[in-house]
């Protein structure tokens, strides 16, 4: 098997393993009570239209078996039960802050959504269990070789993977004028909201993450040689932001 991004891979983990391990944690425990808000403003509700749009890429039929990888406040489950509320979504996340959160969301809505609060580099499901399968804005944050290959492996054959995050815009002057524009929200977000330390402290990991992170035509190339197929990526926002579609075979 061909392994065209195993040492960008490597990169990116000898360069974040030790904040992956230590740190990320921190950070979501920290603004958890208003990750969702902060997200909004600082994005002038722009991340909110994102996900609506992310969303009506997402089939979901009665019965489907829906897992939300890394599913922080349960934003997509509750969205997708909105959408048909005859699904049964399971949510993964290491973060007890962030599922407290999202359970309480889940409540006020009238949803229930089957939690788990665990590393998503190794899911506990069986194989072939999911109809479908979603991961929104974690993946900088994990090696993606390996999580994918897990979501590969618990998704039902003919199953649909739906991914969307931040990417490396391919075109460079974009790709510098956004980490311009991050390095100034970043600075200004954890003085509006007076984030803790742990937060203040990977304001730079969260600019490098996307700095060695994938493109949209990286990372459609990187699913289909993990076996996914019919795969597609569509970039929006100059490539600062992709939705991708693969399935499993
Ligand atoms: C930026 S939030 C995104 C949450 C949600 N998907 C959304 O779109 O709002 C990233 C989430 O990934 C989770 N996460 C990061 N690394 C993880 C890991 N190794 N295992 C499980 N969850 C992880 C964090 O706890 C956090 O809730």
């Amino acid at each position: 098997m061909s392994c065209t991004y195993c040492e960008k891979e490597s990169a990116r983990v000898q360069a974040f393993k030790s904040i992956w391990a230590n740190d990320i944690n921190d950070v979501f425990a920290d603004v958890a009570n208003y990750y969702d808000r902060i997200n909004n403003f600082a994005s002038l509700g722009l991340l909110n239209r994102i996900r609506q749009q992310f969303l009506s890429t997402i089939e979901v039929r009665p019965d489907h078996k829906v897992l939300d990888v890394c599913a922080g406040t349960n934003v997509i489950g509750i969205d997708l039960l909105k959408k048909q509320p005859d699904i049964d979504v399971y949510a993964v996340d290491r973060s007890a802050a962030m599922q407290d959160v999202g359970r309480n969301r889940a409540k006020q809505h009238g949803f229930e959504i089957n939690g788990f609060i665990c590393d998503v580099h190794k899911l506990p499901f069986p194989d072939n269990y999911f109809d479908v399968v979603t991961l929104q804005y974690a993946t900088r944050h994990l090696r993606v070789m390996d999580v994918f290959s897990e979501i590969n492996r618990v998704l039902k054959p003919g199953g649909n993977f739906y991914h969307c995050d931040m990417l490396r815009p391919a075109n460079k002057i974009i790709e510098h004028g956004y980490y311009i524009y991050l390095r100034a929200s970043l600075a200004f977000l954890s003085w509006a909201f007076r984030s803790g330390s742990a937060a203040v402290k990977c304001q730079d990991y969260f600019i490098d993450a996307i700095r060695m992170f994938y493109s949209t035509d990286e990372l459609s190339n990187l699913l289909t040689e993990l076996g996914f197929a019919d795969v597609t990526g569509n970039s929006v926002l100059g490539g600062t932001v992709a939705f991708h579609k693969a399935c499993k075979v």
